[in-house]
């Protein structure tokens, strides 16, 4: 063979190569049999009867243990003993009495059941994204379910977040339920309903693990989405005060308006390396894994660096101790940043709590803080400690501290 065929058949090798690279990694398992399910069967376990695979590794979102990089996990820990400045920043609220660490998806309905957040009287909204159940809730009652206090929605809901969150029963195909994400995408001109298969794989998450509030009256679930998805952008919106909505609460010592952030997984990690790249919440949450012969999905939703090889091995080949390092590190560097923040955040609260309670000043100091807590809560708040979108957090920390430093000058300046 000369040069000039051996370079081709090199190249064609490699093609070949790289296609059943591309066919391993990326295709779904091709031998699944469709069962179409009623439309109203929300029991995992009967959905379980006929994809025993993905329902054994489902089943495993019931155990709970740390993950291995310190962050995260299932364990039911209250946030407040690692960090107790949040006593202090979200006094007046319901999440000073409890806020506990995320855990499985198979918890959501009882978690939501017992905190202490809860009254009879909360809105109904607080279920959305805690159940199967929403099936029916909103065909029933479409938006009106939001304002109905949850304690008589909670009969209505049997079951916690499961297959047919994620799944059409008919056809197994990924779908979306939630009412607010599909309208906040549409806003945004994206018809959920024609997405393709591979964005379908983070829509799912997206459709909970985003930013929210509750359109003040209606209480409707509503993303604020309008002006764009990273924290300044939505701070802005904020500003506009939507539909009259000017804060979750006021702080009853600094009187500050505040806005409370909700896990915005969704809108860092699409701003971030990774979902820029095209790289799904399903890839690293939800990934491959072989058996026997066989190749399915893992429906073992939690922390990736418990199956680093299976989660990140497929774009990776730095090896398992790289890769696990590279997050530490990652989030070792947030977590000193969030709570330099959040002590800061606490501090202007003090400062503001002993200065006069009107004046232009101390309302530009007011400003500056409510800004300043959002800053800090919106990583706080998010799941991934960081790793998500490293540059994001760590940016929207160093203004949090700024503004907060700006805070309590200003109550300084008012010559108290
Ligand atoms: C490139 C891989 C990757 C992608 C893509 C990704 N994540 Fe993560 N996620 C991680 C890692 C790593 C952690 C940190 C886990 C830890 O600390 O143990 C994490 C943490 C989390 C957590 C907290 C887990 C816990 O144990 O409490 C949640 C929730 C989460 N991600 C949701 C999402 C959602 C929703 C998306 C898509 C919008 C997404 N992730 C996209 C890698 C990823
Ligand atoms: C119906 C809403 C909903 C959907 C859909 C959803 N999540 Fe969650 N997720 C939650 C809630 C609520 C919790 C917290 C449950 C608790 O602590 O009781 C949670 C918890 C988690 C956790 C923490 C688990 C642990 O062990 O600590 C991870 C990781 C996670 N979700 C990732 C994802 C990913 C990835 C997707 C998409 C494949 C997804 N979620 C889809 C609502 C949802
Ligand atoms: C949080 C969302 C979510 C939930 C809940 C969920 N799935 Fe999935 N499921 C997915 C994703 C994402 C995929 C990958 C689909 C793809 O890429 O086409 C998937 C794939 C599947 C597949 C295709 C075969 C495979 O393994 O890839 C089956 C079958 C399946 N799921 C069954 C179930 C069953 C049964 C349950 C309940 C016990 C369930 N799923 C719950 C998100 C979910
Ligand atoms: C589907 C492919 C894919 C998966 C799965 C994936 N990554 Fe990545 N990762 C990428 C791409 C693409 C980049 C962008 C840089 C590049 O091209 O190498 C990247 C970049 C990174 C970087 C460098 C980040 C930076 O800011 O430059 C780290 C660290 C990383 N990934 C860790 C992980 C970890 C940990 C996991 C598993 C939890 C993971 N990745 C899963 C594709 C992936």
């Amino acid at each position: 063979m000369n040069k000039k065929m051996v370079a081709a058949a090199l190249v064609i090798l490699t093609l070949i190569a790289l296609l059943l690279v591309r066919i391993t990694v990326a295709t779904p398992p091709s031998t699944v049999k469709i069962i179409s399910l009623p439309a109203n069967e929300y029991d995992p376990a009967v959905w379980g009867k006929h994809y025993p695979l993905e329902y054994k590794s489902f089943q495993r979102n019931l155990e709970m243990s740390a993950s291995p990089t310190g962050f995260g996990g299932s364990v039911n820990y209250q946030k407040s003993t690692r960090e107790p400045e949040i006593l202090e920043n979200f006094k007046g609220m319901a999440f000073s009495k409890d806020y506990a660490e995320d855990r499985g998806h198979p918890y959501a309905l009882e978690d939501i059941k017992k905190t202490k957040r809860v009254t009879p009287q909360t809105a109904g909204s607080c279920m959305t994204c805690k159940t199967a159940n929403l099936i029916d809730v909103w065909q029933e009652m479409g938006w009106n379910y939001a304002k109905t206090p949850i304690s008589e929605i909670f009969p209505k809901l049997k079951f916690s977040i499961t297959c047919a969150n994620c799944h059409d029963p008919k056809t197994m195909k990924l779908r979306v339920i939630n009412p607010a994400f599909i309208e906040a995408m549409n806003k945004r001109g994206i018809d959920v309903s024609r997405a393709s298969q591979e964005d379908m794989r983070s829509y799912v998450c997206g459709q909970c693990h985003v930013e929210y509030y509750f359109e003040p009256g209606s209480n409707k679930v509503t993303l604020p989405w309008d002006k764009g998805l990273d924290p300044e952008q939505m701070y802005a919106y904020y500003a506009g005060e939507p539909s009259g909505f000017a804060q979750d609460w006021v702080h009853p010592d600094s009187r500050v308006k505040l806005l409370k952030a909700q896990h915005p997984d969704f809108e860092t990690w699409s701003l971030g390396v990774h979902g820029r790249a095209g790289v799904s919440c399903a890839d690293c949450h939800m990934p491959y894994i072989r058996q026997n012969g066989q190749k399915y999905t893992s429906h073992w939703v939690t922390s990736p660096m418990r199956q680093i090889e299976a989660s990140c091995g497929a774009c990776h080949d730095q090896g398992n101790d790289w890769l696990l390092q590279s997050v530490k590190s990652t989030q070792a560097k947030v977590w000193q940043l969030q709570r330099v923040a959040g002590m800061g955040v606490a501090r202007a609260h003090e400062a503001l709590a002993k200065a006069p309670a009107t004046g232009d000043r101390i309302e530009l100091a007011r400003e500056l803080l409510r800004k300043s807590q959002w800053y800090w809560d919106f990583v706080a708040a998010e799941n991934g400690m960081g790793f998500h979108n490293p540059p994001q957090a760590l940016n929207i920390l160093g203004q949090s501290i700024q503004f907060s430093n700006e805070a309590v000058l200003t109550v300084r300046q008012t010559g108290k």
